[in-house]
């Protein structure tokens, strides 16, 4: 080899190995946030909880018994209350689901040694103690700071059972069902927030036609009264102070008939009609399966697993925006809210449980994917009041997984937390440019973030990088203030499916995050696959 041949040999070499060991420089986005410009509140139920009488998610996941050896309050766990207390959950969805149109709820009040064993036929046919009911729901929304969603059996139940546990839970002495709530230790009525007209009812909860549930949610929803002075009147012709809230069964994802056939119906009320029966959300249930339902595995996926889940996720935007619309027709002011009320990355369950029970393990892809939802149910905040992620402990997508007395946070968990400062906050107007992530055929943007302004005026961003090969650096232009720096946290890991175990609780964990700024405007620099929330200091 001549000395030139060669000289040219090693330059090539080099090069190419240069490119290959250089960290890639960091692309760059542009975030512009109007800081003056306010759209409509997140509404904090839009971080709201979902729990149902599912595998161990009451029982073994919430409740253990008043005689447990683990430590808790009337057989509720505390470990698990303190955690959620650090979310700030505002309200949970209970108890289905599914179960709900199976539930009666006569059989989970009254002593505990006298309540009837049933079978939970849905949900792996196992025994339901009916030890947690009405009373131990109440009491553990108290613990945790929680509002209610009680969802009706509108399948197995009648307007009266519905009627019945509506006066149980609200009315006063002298209404002997009062009495029994007093004799059984809560002297003070329950108040409801929100009320659910059954579950799924185009499926485990009928199936029926859209048309067939609007005529029977008519009838349920006209004989459901709320008694609690607080909340009810005395009369359907008079306002109440502070009403019940009333969610209809709505659409499957993208299915429309029962959007059109309940707004329809609601929208073409006679005047007379509103005085008896009223909707005021409509819920939609979207779950991301990434393939068939069950089948995408949970840990130990690759990265064509990761972006076509992430895709996949990200069409729950087209899916509001299309219900919107419909929405839009009967209801040009927004009354009725859209619900999210069940939601979440639906994988395979973890090998050596029971298959029924839908535990699964929880990944940084599933805080990314939390992260992404959540900032879309907010650009979608005038309309969507409510989302319900399923569920909270042991089930589907949780933020908490028990082994018996062990409990571990998911990295979904952490997402709630980082997201507290967004509850009840103000949306801001901001623009995204957003880049772009691309696996093979799949692309999608790679940077997603929103801004609100909180109740103490503090503006704050959540930014996600959902590219998981490269780091980058957003450029924040402010626009109606002025930063100094921005400080908080962000949420990533090694690896897209690294999660957080019993053996290894701290894998996915948020970690400190600051940015100083350069004349007012900030530069984040997003580490690859993470998620970042920070608070603007002026
Ligand atoms: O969250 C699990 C189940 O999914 C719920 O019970 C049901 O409503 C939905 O199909």
């Amino acid at each position: 080899m001549t000395k030139r041949l060669l000289f040219m040999a090693v330059f090539i070499f080099t090069s190419c190995m240069r490119s290959a060991w250089a960290q890639e420089p960091p692309t760059s986005e542009t975030f512009t946030v109007h800081a003056d410009k306010k759209g409509p509140t997140i509404n904090r139920d839009i971080f709201g909880q979902f729990a149902e009488h599912l595998g161990q998610g009451i029982y073994e996941g919430v409740w253990v018994g008043r005689d447990s050896a683990m430590p808790n309050t009337r057989g509720i766990r505390k470990d698990i209350v303190e955690a959620l207390r650090a979310i700030k959950v505002p309200v949970v969805r209970w108890p289905g689901g599914c179960f709900a149109d199976e539930y009666h709820w006569q059989k989970g009040v009254g002593p505990e040694q006298q309540r009837r064993t049933t079978i939970n036929a849905l949900w792996g046919g196992v025994p339901e103690p009916n030890t947690f009911g009405t009373d131990e729901y109440m009491d553990f929304l108290n613990q945790i700071g929680a509002e209610s969603y009680i969802s009706i059996n509108m399948g197995t139940g009648t307007p009266q059972e519905a009627a019945e546990w509506l006066e149980y839970m609200t009315a006063l002495p002298p209404s002997s069902l009062a009495k029994e709530r007093v004799a059984n230790g809560h002297k003070e009525p329950y108040k409801i927030k929100y009320l659910g007209l059954g579950n799924e009812s185009w499926g485990c909860g009928g199936p029926f036609t859209a048309d067939a549930y609007v005529e029977r949610m008519k009838l349920f929803n006209h004989f459901v009264h709320n008694f609690n002075p607080s909340q009810g009147s005395p009369s359907p012709f008079l306002p109440s102070p502070n009403p019940m809230k009333k969610v209809a069964v709505g659409p499957d994802a993208a299915k429309t008939e029962y959007t059109e056939a309940v707004m329809k119906a609601w929208g073409t009320r006679q005047p007379v009609d509103a005085f008896f029966w009223n909707v005021d959300g409509l819920s939609l249930h979207s779950y991301t399966f990434g393939g068939m339902p069950l089948s995408a595995p949970a840990t130990d996926f690759s990265e064509k697993e990761y972006s076509k889940v992430l895709k996949e996720t990200l069409n729950i935007d087209d899916i509001i925006a299309k219900h919107s619309a419909i929405m839009d027709k009967y209801d040009p002011q927004k009354k009725v809210a859209l619900v999210v009320d069940e939601w979440g990355a639906w994988l395979k369950p973890m090998p050596g449980t029971n298959p029924a029970f839908l535990k699964q393990q929880n990944s940084l892809r599933d805080a990314i994917l939390a992260a992404l939802n959540l900032n879309i149910f907010i650009h979608h905040a005038d309309r969507v009041r409510m989302a319900n992620i399923a569920q909270m402990v042991n089930v589907i997508q949780s933020m908490i997984l028990t082994d018996k007395e062990k409990m571990i946070l998911t990295p979904t968990y952490y997402v709630y937390k980082m997201y507290v400062p967004f509850q009840d906050a103000t949306l801001l107007a901001a623009e995204l440019d957003p880049g772009e992530y691309k696996f093979g055929d799949i692309s999608m943007r790679r940077v997603d973030g929103i801004a609100a302004r909180d109740k103490d005026g503090q503006v704050w961003l959540a930014v996600t990088n959902i590219d998981p090969n490269g780091a980058t650096d957003v450029h924040v232009k402010l626009d109606g203030i002025s930063a100094k720096s921005a400080n908080g946290q962000v949420l990533t890991a090694d690896k897209v499916d690294s999660v957080n175990s019993f053996e290894a609780s701290n894998v996915v964990v948020p970690k400190e995050f600051t940015a100083h700024a350069i004349k007012g405007d900030l530069t984040l620099h997003l580490p690859a696959k993470s998620i970042t929330v920070v608070r603007i200091e002026e």
